[in-house]
């Protein structure tokens, strides 16, 4: 079904020939495979698994779930800063702006951006960079046709793809997004590292406006990553779900605990999935098995909040500080625009 109503996707998007580009870069960056990953990080002393497998289409799906809910507050206090400030944003660029993207997804908080983009300046070139090349052409092909006075030249890749694409540039300033707070699966010295390189592909009039959870009360965090529906926890034993699936392996999933833990002390929030009994798993494709006790963990994500010197600190490791930053009435989560120094 999925494949199916992507091909349609894509014969659509061939209507918009003049305004439609999608770049696969050759040389991508090559990351471990999902089987190297998996069998690496179930033998290890610490187990765990890169949230970067989260996402395939299922995962996808929920993800979507998460952002929907109340607890789930980083989705919803984004979008409203970024509809209040849009126009704000957008007055930055008075000679007008391309839009770059980092994880676009499906696109949903960029439309106001690009709205204000649109209404200041004749045209628009919008870049959006994905990993999914389904999410690119089913946002692109909505946005071609909302907005006739906009081109979409795609990028589908990784991250440290993305880095050579930002290098090649002309002489519009660029707005580069990187939204969501997804800088906080990185540990902090290699959130400052990535931002450093995405600082050395920037003009001097571009400009990165990055979205950041902040540092709150470990209540409201752990609820925001344990929801009391489970969606996030569905999330996590996805991965494992994945591993049968792709790997042949056979996880119980039910026979794992979802857990969200808050250490204060870095601001990492981290999950995990423990197991409930001892156990022994099998990975057919990879020709290992696997014994857990009970209460083996597999870790899954970090999610690391930041304080506002926490943020200016980061922008001042990677050569850059933080022009405008606009936070919601309580304080929960901000969006930061970084100029370069
Ligand atoms: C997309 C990485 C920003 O860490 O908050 C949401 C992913 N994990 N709930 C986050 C996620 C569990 C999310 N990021």
């Amino acid at each position: 079904m999925p494949r199916q109503s992507s091909q349609n996707t894509s014969k659509r998007l061939s209507q918009y020939a003049d305004r439609y580009r999608l770049t696969i870069p050759e040389a991508q960056i090559e990351l471990p495979s999902f089987a190297e990953e998996v069998s690496t990080g179930l033998s290890a002393a610490e187990r765990s698994l890169p949230c970067r497998f989260f996402y395939d289409e299922i995962g996808s799906k929920i993800f979507e779930e998460i952002c929907d809910l109340e607890e789930y507050y980083l989705t919803r206090v984004e979008r409203m800063l970024l509809r209040e400030r849009a126009a704000d944003i957008a007055g930055h660029f008075d000679q007008g702006a391309t839009l770059v993207e980092f994880g676009s997804g499906s696109a949903g908080k960029t439309r106001v951006l690009l709205e204000a983009l649109l209404a200041a300046q004749a045209s628009l070139v919008y870049v959006p960079i994905d990993i999914s090349r389904s999410a690119i052409e089913e946002s692109a092909e909505a946005l071609l046709r909302e907005h006739p006075r906009l081109s979409v030249h795609a990028v589908c890749g990784e991250y440290e793809t993305a880095l050579t694409v930002l290098g090649n540039h002309d002489s519009t300033p660029r707005l580069v997004l990187w939204l969501g707070s997804s800088v906080g699966n990185l540990h902090k010295p290699q959130a400052a590292d990535f931002l450093m390189k995405v600082r050395a592909g920037m003009a001097a009039s571009d400009r990165l406006l990055i979205g950041i959870d902040l540092r709150k009360n470990r209540e409201r965090l752990e609820r925001a990553y344990d929801d009391s529906l489970g969606v996030t926890a569905r999330f996590n034993k996805n991965l494992l779900t994945r591993i049968n699936r792709e790997l042949g392996a056979d996880f119980s999933p039910e026979q794992f605990e979802f857990r969200a833990h808050y250490h204060e002390d870095s601001g990492c929030v981290e999950s995990s999935l423990v197991s409930l009994r001892d156990q022994s798993v099998q990975v057919a494709e990879l020709g290992q098995s696997f014994a857990f006790q009970q209460g083996d963990k597999i870790h899954t994500e970090n999610s690391y909040k930041y304080s506002l010197q926490e943020i200016d600190e980061l922008a001042a490791l990677s050569q850059m500080r933080c022009e405008t930053r606009w936070l919601d009435d309580d304080d929960e989560y901000s969006v930061n625009l970084f100029a370069p120094v």
